[in-house]
């Protein structure tokens, strides 16, 4: 089994992604660990962020202080950011055979710009297309929690993305949904369980997906 796990995972690129509070960091987490219980070389990073100029590009984005950012600064900011991190730390990770696990991807750009900011999916995806090395990874897993759930799990001062209300975030909602609906490689697990239980369903989907 071990040894399965090792051949089917090296070298994959995995990404983890949802609403905000919906626990994909904690999943991230127990993902990297599980792998690296069973000889697989992993590494994590988040979206934006993870490089120096992605960090800073992080902090710009959520500063509730930049209100008046254009949505297509928004949107561009984002993909500059993984750009960023693509050349920088996956690809090279990559490279060396380790698992990559991310937190958040292009899935995120086309739920909150695509569907909640209204570019449309299919636009940020040609955008992606026309600007990363690669739009998708081998498997992107979908938490969702109801906003209820997920507000629980923000118990603090809300960033200028968690700050755009109900109606932006149950389009978000939508948008992770329909990527899931239309996309074979991109998976939606109930994530409102105990992380026990969501993470038993993530590792299921994982080692039938990949
Ligand atoms: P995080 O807190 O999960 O790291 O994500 C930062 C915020 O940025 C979160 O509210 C989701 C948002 N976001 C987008 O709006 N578009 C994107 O492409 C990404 C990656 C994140």
């Amino acid at each position: 089994m071990t040894k399965d796990i090792k051949n089917k995972f090296a070298g994959k690129f995995i990404v983890l992604d949802g609403g905000d509070g919906c626990g994909k960091s904690t999943q991230a987490g127990l993902v990297s660990r599980w792998l690296n219980e069973n000889g697989v070389q992993t590494a994590t990073f988040r979206d934006p962020g993870d490089t120096v100029i992605g960090e800073k590009i992080r902090a710009i984005l959520l500063d509730t202080a930049h209100e008046s950012m254009a949505d297509n600064t928004e949107l561009l900011l984002y993909m500059a950011a993984r750009a960023q991190l693509w050349k920088e730390k996956i690809a090279p990770a990559l490279q060396e055979g380790k698992c990559v696990i991310m937190d958040r991807w292009v899935s995120s750009t086309c739920a909150y710009q695509g569907c909640a900011g209204n570019f449309g999916i299919e636009k940020v995806i040609t955008i992606a297309d026309d600007t990363l090395e690669r739009t998708w990874p081998d498997i992107t897993i979908i938490l969702e929690a109801n906003l209820k759930t997920a507000a629980k799990r923000m118990d603090r001062d809300l960033d200028r993305m968690e700050q755009k209300g109900d109606t932006y975030h149950n389009k978000v909602r939508q948008g992770f949904s329909e990527l899931a609906e239309k996309y074979e490689k991109v998976k939606k697990i109930d994530a409102s369980k105990t992380i026990e239980q969501v993470f038993a369903n993530v590792k299921t989907t994982l080692e039938n997906s990949i």
